[in-house]
């Protein structure tokens, strides 16, 4: 019998809700949340409310896309964390209800473990190739860069892991400091296409074994704007695209350096990235040559599986429902792992 799990992702700013058959996409819809655009970043309350507002009607649509009723869902799979919690307070209730009110389990499912796991979606409009075991995956998210070995679907170790800022908020607080509205990194990666990535040099960070640091780097840009600005008022306009290019260069090739450690001491040959700023077309491409240097089976996400979505809550709750992986009723959100 075909397994329906119906998915709800609430962590952060997007209300997401998908439907997954047999671990395929049945729909995967996303509301995104303007609110936050003049404050610069996201706030939590408004955040939550907006879930709440958005929560019902997405599931809704979500659900008549997908050509289903309630009645067909077999369990349905929630982001326990790590979020904000009165985001993932909304998500995390709503299913809840959902499971009660059908008698079918629920599933907890750790956000960050379904960025990677985003690589097992099956999707009848793309590329169904999935990794196989050992799988060596860079998870690079908001607020979150880490280097995984994933061993089966649901067995993950963390091997390198930031010391203070992650990838993402190097883009989104760089961003700001040129101007930028949040999130900066789609923005950056665009202008990005159209600078000189050797224009401008910035140093990049010494740390030792797996691990990342970006907040140093966030320092020198900004103390390197500071200095250029005295000189030139309009410093920042005059060279936009070129100051976009080579911090999306220097960001990417420190996370690409790492995995290359990574490959080579793990010996793993099977790699992909994950998470948001997987989208980033400077490290797709890097990845890509770099794959194609060392003879990597490599694994880029689709755009739509890069950002928070529920299809990749989905497609983990599917493989935690096969291997009977349910919480109770009782189960809280957890704003940390
Ligand atoms: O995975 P995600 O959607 O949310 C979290 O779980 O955090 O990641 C969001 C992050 C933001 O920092 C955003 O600036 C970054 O992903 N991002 C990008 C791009 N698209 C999204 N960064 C660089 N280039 C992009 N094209
Ligand atoms: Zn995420």
């Amino acid at each position: 019998m075909a397994v329906t799990i119906l998915a709800i992702e609430s962590s952060c700013d997007d209300t997401s809700v998908a439907v997954i058959r047999d671990g395929y996409v049945l729909s995967n819809l996303i509301a995104n949340q303007d609110i936050h655009m003049s404050y610069g970043g996201v706030v939590p309350e408004l955040a939550s409310r907006a879930h709440q507002a958005n929560i019902v009607p997405v599931t809704h649509e979500a659900m008549l896309k997908a050509g289903i009723v309630a009645e067909d869902v077999n369990a349905v799979a929630f982001t326990r964390g790590p979020g904000l919690l009165g985001s993932l307070l909304v998500g995390t209730s709503f299913a809840k209800g959902f499971a009660l009110a059908l008698n079918i389990p629920l599933i907890e499912v750790n956000h960050l473990q379904a960025h990677v796991m985003a690589h097992f979606i099956l999707d009848d409009a793309k590329d169904n190739r999935v990794p196989s075991f050992p799988f060596l995956c860079l998870l690079v998210s908001g607020g979150h860069t880490r280097i995984i070995v994933m061993k089966s679907h649901l067995e993950m170790e963390v091997i390198g892991n930031t010391i203070d800022d992650a990838a993402g908020e190097a883009f989104d607080k760089c961003g700001k400091v040129m101007g930028f509205t949040y999130p900066a990194g789609p923005l950056i990666d665009k202008l990005a296409g159209e600078g000189n990535k050797n224009a401008f040099k910035f140093a990049k960070p010494y740390v030792k074994g797996l691990d990342f640091s970006f907040s140093g780097l966030k320092t020198s840009f900004l103390y390197f704007l500071r200095d250029r600005l005295k000189e030139d008022s309009d410093f920042i306009e005059n060279n936009l695209a070129d100051l976009c290019a080579s911090l999306q260069n220097v960001i990417t090739t420190i996370l690409i350096q790492k995995l290359i450690k990574a490959a080579e001491q793990t010996g793993i040959k099977e790699i992909g990235i994950a998470g948001g700023v997987s989208a980033n077309s400077g490290l797709r491409k890097g990845m890509i040559d770099e794959a194609d240097k060392k003879k990597w089976n490599i694994f880029i996400p689709e755009f739509r599986y890069t950002t928070d979505n529920a299809a990749m809550i989905g497609i983990t709750g599917y493989y935690k429902y096969l291997r009977g992986e349910f919480s109770g009723q009782d189960v809280i959100p957890l704003a940390r792992f």
